[in-house]
């Protein structure tokens, strides 16, 4: 889908469809009063008529306008004149795009960026409206053998501006929102795939392919040969229990101009493309949906890929590594004890307590960028799940400045996360009477014990860690990726190179 900016008034731009605000009580926004002078107060005529009462995210679509340059016209409903709320202003536009997508049309003219919302600049507005049309207009087909017919017809999205500053902010809106989506859409490509076509291997050749597409992306993929002479035994230990050879996928994206080069922010994703459990198997119900825990690896490609789009001036090194849990003779076995790359040994309670142990040792062999921030992103815990919904990602970090940028980030992306303390309490919960650690720290407080288990291989560097076990995908009948938290992580990388 196209997005562009125009300084064509509602009334004169002719497209297939214009999207139009309407607040509670008949009122209209500005663009709705432009439009219904030009076609004769058929706007406020269809509104005594009280089909549609303004309700945040009611729709109306009107046919064949007479006298306005448009085949359809879209009513929203915007709700409150005064004080429209980040959320609110998200449902009107999820609304608009998801009426507009579902219709014939095959352009549309969006108004709804001029609807002021308290604290928020025009760009964030259209960002905001973009992110919509991409999740409205996102399908995931690849494996189907017949394309569906109902592919929407809708393929361009105009922004409308009054001005030069107004179209600068319209189009620095754009710029991002469209990088944004086209992560977001990678990220849920990957997410979505089923097992047996995304193994480590898979993601590895599509590392390889951002690096082709993107002269600012190098991909090196390590093997688990290489990997073994880093002394990676905790990774390896969890590839051992597969036939899909494990990878430790890096992509370095060099966007800083400056001199002195910028120390990288460092993403590290976890990307078990299948969790069954292994020796600890998983039940049997919903076990499909284990193909998603390589959600924290495909949010790191996700993301390099909308910073590479927006040409961000920043540097960022993307780690995924990449493995399957799965049972076998040659799989972990309760008891068994491992020694990480930091040297540290790990006596295994419970093989399907497989996510950290890939990520300590990628934790371990970041430190070689001097990173000036490291963020992992994993589906760590089912206990996070419990803990926050479906709604915000679990954030737990070693250094408060940082947990702050990730929740205000959070907060204007409106991909939240919610803090969780780190203190020193929990982390005996992993106390081991054979090994340095274990790898799981009982029933209580299992997202903070597995983010524990991580801080011990992130003294030396600023570190943050996001559970997106809730938050990165949907079950039941509307069951896909959500592309999440790849809004708050480029958010974050945004505010960064603004150099906070
Ligand atoms: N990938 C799972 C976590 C998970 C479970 C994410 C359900 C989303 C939904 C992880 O590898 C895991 O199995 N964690 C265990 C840890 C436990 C054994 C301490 C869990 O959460 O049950
Ligand atoms: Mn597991
Ligand atoms: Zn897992």
């Amino acid at each position: 889908m196209e997005f562009a900016a125009t300084t064509a008034t509602p009334g004169k731009f002719s497209s297939a469809c214009l999207i139009v605000g309407i607040y509670e009580g008949n009122k209209l926004t500005p663009s709705a009063a432009a439009a219904d002078e030009v076609c004769g107060g058929l706007i406020k005529r269809v509104l005594k008529g009280g089909d549609l009462k303004g309700k945040v995210g009611q729709t109306l679509m009107l046919q064949q306008p007479e006298g306005l340059g448009c085949q359809r016209l879209l009513l929203v409903g915007c709700g409150r004149e005064k004080g429209l709320s980040d959320r609110n202003y998200r449902k009107i536009s999820e609304a608009a795009a998801k009426a507009s997508v579902a219709s014939n049309a095959k352009d549309a003219l969006c108004t709804l960026s001029e609807l002021p919302v308290p604290e928020r600049e025009l760009d964030w507005r259209v960002r905001q409206s973009i992110e919509a049309f991409g999740q409205a207009s996102y399908r995931f087909e690849q494996m189907k053998s017949k394309k569906s017919e109902e592919k929407h017809p809708l393929h361009k999205v105009n922004f409308p501006h009054t001005g030069r500053a107004d179209g600068a902010l319209v189009k620095l809106g754009i710029l991002q929102g469209r990088a944004l989506i086209a992560g977001m859409a990678l990220s849920k490509d990957l997410a979505n795939l089923p097992g047996n076509v995304c193994t480590p291997s898979y993601l590895a050749d599509q590392a390889r392919e951002l690096g082709k597409r993107y002269k600012t992306i190098k991909s090196t993929i390590l093997d688990e040969k290489q990997m073994e002479k880093l002394g990676m035994g905790s990774l390896l230990s969890v590839s051992r229990g597969s036939r899909q050879p494990a990878r430790l996928i890096v992509m370095e994206y060099s966007g800083s101009t400056a001199k002195n080069k910028q120390k990288p922010v460092v993403l590290v994703g976890k990307g078990l493309t299948f969790d069954a459990g292994g020796i600890s198997l998983k039940p049997g119900p919903g076990m499909d949906e284990m193909k998603y825990d390589m959600c924290g690896g495909a949010s790191v490609f996700g993301t390099l890929k909308a910073i590479a789009e927006m040409e961000l001036p920043i540097n960022v090194v993307g780690v995924v590594p990449s493995s399957e849990n799965l049972p076998d003779g040659d799989a972990n076995k309760p008891g068994d004890i491992v020694t990480s790359m930091s040297g540290q040994t790990i006596e295994i309670l419970n093989t399907d307590a497989e996510g950290r142990l890939i990520l300590c040792d990628a934790l371990t062999y970041v430190k070689k960028y001097e990173p000036d921030v490291v963020i992992d992103i994993a589906t760590l815990t089912g206990a996070c799940v419990i803990a926050l919904g479906s709604h915000a990602a679990g954030l737990l970090a070693n250094n408060d400045e940082l947990a702050a940028r990730l929740l205000e980030a959070g907060q204007k992306s409106g991909d939240r996360a919610w803090q969780l303390p780190l203190w020193e309490e929990y982390d005996e919960q992993l106390k081991s009477p054979f090994a340095d650690m274990a790898n799981i720290g009982g029933k209580e407080a299992g997202t903070i014990t597995a983010a524990c288990f991580l801080s011990r291989y992130t003294k030396e560097y600023t570190w943050a860690h996001l559970d997106i076990a809730g938050t990165a995908w949907k079950s039941g009948a509307s069951k896909g990726a959500t592309g999440r938290p790849v809004p708050l992580l480029t958010q974050y990388l945004i505010d960064k190179a603004k150099g906070h």
